[in-house]
């Protein structure tokens, strides 16, 4: 068995006055861990699941209270049938076999996404999942799965309609509290802190309206090679960042 990852120098630097309320990660890089060791992507999306098996662990040990973590976007179903396929399948056996493990560290499972274009079975399994889970109350792990940005707005926009057709609802009603409510996010923080590993630089449709006011992080690192001390690194580089929120540092300086 591998050596167990050492990390308790960085976690002993955690200021816990500054933790962030929520993590999204877009898990990237799978296909190009696997193709540096001519392996199919495949093998890499298999990868790719232990390294959210060690984040999910990582993120419970620090008490973080939310975890979003991007798997499958709306655009993902653009790629080759075969892939697609694999996902799907990975997705489905990721939730059967990490259910007893989040039950015994109160993990309750969410969802991003628009679940009504997901195959019938993995929906089967979502369902089955999030039931297991939904009495747990330590940490929420959002998994974002057929999700997009712009879907996700589009659909607020034609459920905020639809109240406006009923008559429940006036124009002038709608602010910025009732967006939020209409996501699939609703009553949960925004993520304070957005990790994109393997080297590239876009938010690729995530969270557009949450990340509003999040702080981003880039690292090179593959997404499959992502361990608990690249999580730990993020965090404390977040903790070092002045957040302002468009005011000024001193009347920060002053609240
Ligand atoms: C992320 O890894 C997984 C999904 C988007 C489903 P990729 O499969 O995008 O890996 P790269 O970007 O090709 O290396
Ligand atoms: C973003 O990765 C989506 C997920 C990680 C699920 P992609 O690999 O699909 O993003 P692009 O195409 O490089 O922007
Ligand atoms: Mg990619």
């Amino acid at each position: 068995m591998a050596q167990a990852e050492q990390y308790q120098d960085l976690l002993a630097k955690i200021d816990s006055s500054k933790m962030p309320a929520h993590i999204a990660i877009i898990m990237d890089g799978n296909g190009r861990w696997a193709s540096a060791r001519n392996l199919p992507r495949t093998a890499g999306h298999k990868a790719g699941a232990e390294a959210l098996r060690r984040t999910v662990e990582i993120c419970r040990e620090i008490e973080l209270p939310v975890l979003s973590v991007y798997a499958f976007s709306t655009e993902n179903w653009l790629r080759p049938m075969e892939e697609v396929r694999f996902l799907m399948r990975l997705f489905i056996e990721y939730l059967h076999n990490e259910v007893a493990l989040m039950n015994r560290q109160n993990i309750r499972l969410g969802f991003l996404g628009d679940r009504t274009g997901l195959p019938d079975p993995v929906r089967k399994a979502l369902a089955e999942a999030q039931a297991a889970t939904a009495a747990n109350d330590k940490m929420l792990l959002n998994i974002a799965v057929n999700y997009g940005g712009r879907d996700e707005l589009v659909r607020a926009i034609r459920k905020i309609s639809s109240m406006i057709d009923k008559d429940k609802l006036s124009s002038t009603d709608i602010d910025e509290q009732l967006v939020a409510d209409c996501l699939d996010t609703s009553g949960k923080p925004d993520p304070d802190l957005i990790i994109r590993p393997s080297g590239e630089s876009r938010i690729s449709n995530f969270l557009l309206w949450q990340s509003a006011y999040a702080e981003l992080y880039f690292t090179k690192t593959l997404w499959p090679d992502f361990t608990k001390r690249d999580l730990l690194t993020a965090l404390l580089d977040y903790q070092g960042r002045k957040r302002r929120f468009g005011k000024t540092q001193e009347q920060i300086a002053k609240d």
